[in-house]
């Protein structure tokens, strides 16, 4: 159950009718259920009961402030991979010692930042970084929080474009490097090393390649112990996937036990990266339709919602359910769902049985909360969409829609064309 549910014809989030919402505040629109949202933080954190751990919400998957605040207020620590996410959660009032930092490539600007501010801690992707950091650490009197990512050389069987912990891929450490990362890290004077982490990837269906990733770090751990190495944390990364079509990834309780047996004896606090677990299945993006178009191979439904708005079946042909806001008794039709923009690539979905829909009918594209709005863009000058949420019988506009103005805040022409 997530919130999202038929009344009669009618597609409800919560309490709130999606018609309603869409009249008041137009489409496109991303939509998230507040108490979806809240579960899904709280069933992933209770899963590790009894365990020493901090999750660590992963904002990339979504950085509204407003869900922010709410997993700020549900006890959440925060995963960035930015000076731009560090400053939202901040912002949203995450403390700094529950905030980890990852990432291959942070700038010293965003170093330092995140030195002044007191992170719990960096995870380093290179020799050469560690080396800044330190370096940046000793300028600004500060001492730098460290954990090595590891690259664990695991398959964790997903899109080539979201694994990461492959030997070819451009994340993390190799394992012989990383404890030769820890033996220079332990010399350097303004780096205090705290812990170990990996990151194998997104939207992994299956426990295996998490065990897989734990066995490797625990022997990397061992090894640090006969060094003389004392680390305090265990950074599992994120990577849990979702249902969004037929898939059927484990339970978050199941994710959790398979994790939790693999530890036995590891004496770490357990840090966890989740992103699109907690948010995907929170958000919806809704849109209208614009036009019908019969080609003589296909049928086409243009939206007003595109591949700037959502950016994924596009980019990984990743599959989104898309449902109607108010269900018809028309047969279905077999169509290709588009969007405005000037690429044949812009697509939501590829024949794919849809309710026979008509020029101005809502449909709800499903499980997009997590690298939704987040990958959106305004290309084509399209202005960025509104995210709103609702809490049982009430919405809130937790982002305007763009304005023209918006749109070219910052630019400016020179003097020299003016003339
Ligand atoms: N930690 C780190 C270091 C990460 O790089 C990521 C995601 C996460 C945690 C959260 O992973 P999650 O639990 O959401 O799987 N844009 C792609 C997904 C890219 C994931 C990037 N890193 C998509 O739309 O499928």
């Amino acid at each position: 159950m997530h919130h999202f549910h038929y009344r009669g014809n009618e597609l409800y989030c919560e309490d709130v009718p999606i018609q309603k919402i869409a009249a008041e505040v137009g489409t496109p629109l991303y939509l998230y259920s507040h108490a979806t949202l809240k579960r899904h933080f709280l069933i992933f954190n209770e899963a590790f009961e009894g365990i020493d751990r901090l999750v660590c919400y992963s904002a990339k998957a979504n950085t509204n402030l407003a869900l922010l605040k709410l997993f700020a207020n549900l006890g959440s620590g925060l995963d960035i991979v930015s000076g731009g996410e560090l400053y939202r959660g901040l912002k949203a009032g995450f403390s700094p010692d529950r905030i980890v930092y990852s990432g291959v490539g942070k700038r010293v600007d965003e170093i330092d930042y995140a030195l002044n501010t007191g992170i719990l801690m960096f995870n380093v992707e290179s020799l050469e970084e560690l080396a800044v950091i330190n370096q940046r650490a000793g300028l600004l009197a500060k001492k730098a929080p460290v954990a090595i990512r590891v690259n664990p050389d695991v398959d964790p069987g997903t899109h080539p474009y979201i694994s990461t912990g492959l030997e070819k891929n451009k994340f993390g450490i190799d394992t012989k490097t990383a404890i030769e990362g820890y033996k220079v890290a332990s010399r350097l004077e303004n780096i205090d090393v705290v812990g170990i982490d990996c990151h194998i990837g997104s939207q992994i269906t299956e426990a295996k390649p998490f065990e897989d990733a734990l066995k490797s770090l625990e022997r990397l751990i061992t090894e640090l112990k006969a060094l003389g190495i004392k680390i305090k944390y265990l950074d599992m990364g994120g990577g849990l996937g979702i249902t969004y079509d037929a898939e059927s990834p484990p339970h978050p309780r199941e994710y959790a036990r398979a994790i939790i047996d693999s530890l036995q004896g590891v004496d770490l606090q357990l840090i966890l990266e989740p992103g699109r677990v907690i948010v995907g299945n929170a958000g919806t993006l809704i849109t209208r339709v614009l036009y019908r178009k019969a080609a003589p191979v296909k049928e086409f439904v243009i939206t007003d919602a595109g591949m700037n708005d959502l950016m994924r079946p596009s980019l990984y042909k990743a599959f989104h359910a898309i449902q109607p806001v108010v269900k018809t008794a028309h047969a279905p039709i077999k169509a290709d769902v588009v969007g405005p923009i000037c690429e044949s690539g812009d697509f939501l979905a590829v024949d794919r049985e849809i309710p026979d829909v008509k020029q101005g009918d809502l449909l709800a594209v499903m499980s997009a909360g997590a690298y939704g709005f987040t990958m959106s863009s305004n290309y084509c000058s399209r202005l960025r969409v509104p995210e709103v949420m609702v809490a049982d019988e009430r919405f809130y506009v937790v982002r305007a829609r763009q304005t023209y103005e918006d749109l070219v805040a910052g630019e400016t022409i020179p003097s020299f064309l003016n003339s």
